[in-house]
């Protein structure tokens, strides 16, 4: 690597961030157009040095030309202001190593050492088969002690694909990082309409009485999409629906939707009683694993009237791959405020759209006063919380429909994001980010979180691999999902949300 042409004084607020895999998709699409943003708005630390380390053969100028290109092709805000811009990339560098050559962490440690700023933040955007390799070589390089200042880590989801390898991954993290110093990065919970979550709940007086088992008749938490697994498949076809959002996005959702209000809005007591709706979860094994989970895979089909493949006629899909595309779960949370409340989580590729949102559905009135076509029994009272896209909060009441007939018709009452505030929310990343770059650790998952959610999801894997299937159900691409599906609610006596 070229002598780096700088020599500042150690300063006590600038930050290197250390971007691993900077010549991967994470990099160009998420991470510098969050970083550009937040430069645009005069909210990073000063200076910042951005040195991205990665196997390839690039040179400084080379990175400075992919992450500009990011920003100009991802950035939320057009047009891009040039001198922020090349402000940012003028103290980007690149480091040229393997993840496993020593050498290249001693390069490292040498471009930390000349850009002199006290701080630095390593952030692992390889795959995640890397991520022990780098936290030990960042460990015998001593890169993560320091005098002064501090070191933080960020780890990208998946964390682990199992309940093992999710422990063996936070003993490599603890044997070089204390747990203060990591932060596992769910995207969801930069999510400006996650967040509104907590807001709505702990902010409003009028909700949370009727947050509980008394006045609700169940919970549907979807997360769908209409894209397939595009280039992705690699990854995706060892890991399925539950390891890629289910045993995170779906699950933090739900704790989110359940939790107590925190003693204090602090990253601990946040936590704290997120981890204690997972021990809550009833966990269930085999049969029972297997009765209130659906599990399957999309076939050929069309959406917005473009034909699709089916998932194993994807790129790099196995043959006969039996990973499976789409789930649904019955989850109860076994505590006071919501025994007997069942939880509906689905998520599935090629839905016929992307809407992510937690219908909350309350009991319906005890008697039906306006004849047959009672509200009641067609239409209950649902609070949606729409977290993408149409960012909002929309209340299904019944009103009545103008004219002489009592006739009772579903109508809205609806919060939109963009009306009440003005364009699109920040992408999570943007404030993620400035989260770890403050040491603020609210929105970040704790180990004993990623514990729990893995304990339980776990559970599920290892009644479906017992169960041996050689092919799994199948759905169209573009439809609901599975008959299955629709049995299993139906079973309840309850439907799905239409997606
Ligand atoms: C990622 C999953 O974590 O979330 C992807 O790996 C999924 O499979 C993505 O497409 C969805 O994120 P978003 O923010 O588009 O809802």
């Amino acid at each position: 690597m070229p002598e780096l042409e700088i020599n500042n004084e150690p300063c006590s607020e600038g930050v290197a961030i250390v971007i691993f895999g900077v010549t991967g998709d994470l990099a160009r699409r998420k991470l510098m157009p969050s970083l550009y943003e937040n430069a645009r708005q005069g909210r990073l630390p000063e200076p910042l040095y951005i040195i991205g380390f990665a196997r390839r053969s690039w040179s400084h100028e080379k990175m400075r030309d992919v992450l500009r290109q990011g920003v100009m092709d991802y950035g939320r805000t057009k047009p891009v202001d040039e001198e922020v811009l090349e402000g940012l990339l003028d103290r980007a560098f690149y480091v040229e190593s393997t993840f496993q050559d020593e050498a290249g962490y001693g390069r490292l440690k040498k471009a930390l050492e000349q850009v002199g700023v006290q701080n630095t933040l390593f952030y692992l955007a390889t795959p995640p088969n890397w991520y022990s390799t780098i936290v030990e070589n960042i460990g015998v390089s001593q890169l993560e002690s320091c005098q002064q200042g501090w070191r933080r880590i960020v780890v990208e989801k998946p964390f682990g694909r199992d309940l093992e390898t999710a422990q063996s991954l936070d003993d490599k993290l603890h044997s070089v990082f204390h747990e203060d110093q990591i932060y596992r990065m769910d995207h969801y919970l930069g999510k400006e309409t996650v967040q509104n979550i907590l807001a709505f709940r702990f902010g409003n007086g009028i909700f949370e009485p009727l947050w509980n088992r008394k006045y609700i008749d169940h919970i549907q938490i979807t997360m769908a999409e209409d894209e397939g697994v595009g280039t992705r498949a690699g990854y995706y076809d060892h890991a399925g629906v539950i390891r890629d959002v289910f045993q995170n996005h779906l699950l933090q959702l739900l704790t989110l939707t359940a939790m107590e209000a925190p003693a204090v809005f602090n990253a601990k007591a946040v936590r704290d009683e997120k981890v204690k709706v997972l021990k809550s979860v009833c966990e269930f094994t085999g049969e029972k694993a297997i009765e209130n989970t659906i599990r399957a895979q999309y076939v050929s089909g069309t959406i917005n009237g473009k034909r699709v493949p089916s998932y194993r006629d994807e790129p790099d899909v196995a043959d006969g791959s039996i990973t499976e595309t789409y789930m649904c779960a019955r989850l109860s949370v076994n505590n006071w405020r919501w025994a007997g409340v069942p939880f509906y989580l689905r998520s599935g590729k090629r839905l016929p759209s992307r809407v992510t949102e937690i219908a909350i559905q309350f009991t319906q009135v005890p008697l039906a006063l306006f004849g047959q076509r009672n509200l009641a029994s067609e239409a209950p009272n649902v609070l949606v919380i729409r977290i993408q896209p149409d960012e909002g909060i929309t209340l299904f009441l019944g009103a009545k429909v103008p004219g002489n007939a009592m006739r009772i018709e579903p109508v809205e009452m609806r919060f939109n994001y963009a009306d009440a505030f003005g364009g699109e929310p920040p992408e999570a990343y943007e404030r993620l980010l400035l989260d770890c770059l403050q040491g603020d650790a609210t929105l970040f998952t704790r180990s004993d979180e990623v514990e729990e959610a893995w304990r339980l999801t776990q559970r599920i894997i290892d009644a479906w691999e017992a169960q041996g299937l050689k092919n799994l159900p199948v759905y169209e691409a573009g439809t609901q999902g599975p008959h299955a599906a629709e049995d299993f609610m139906q079973k309840d006596k309850r439907q799905w949300r239409e997606i």
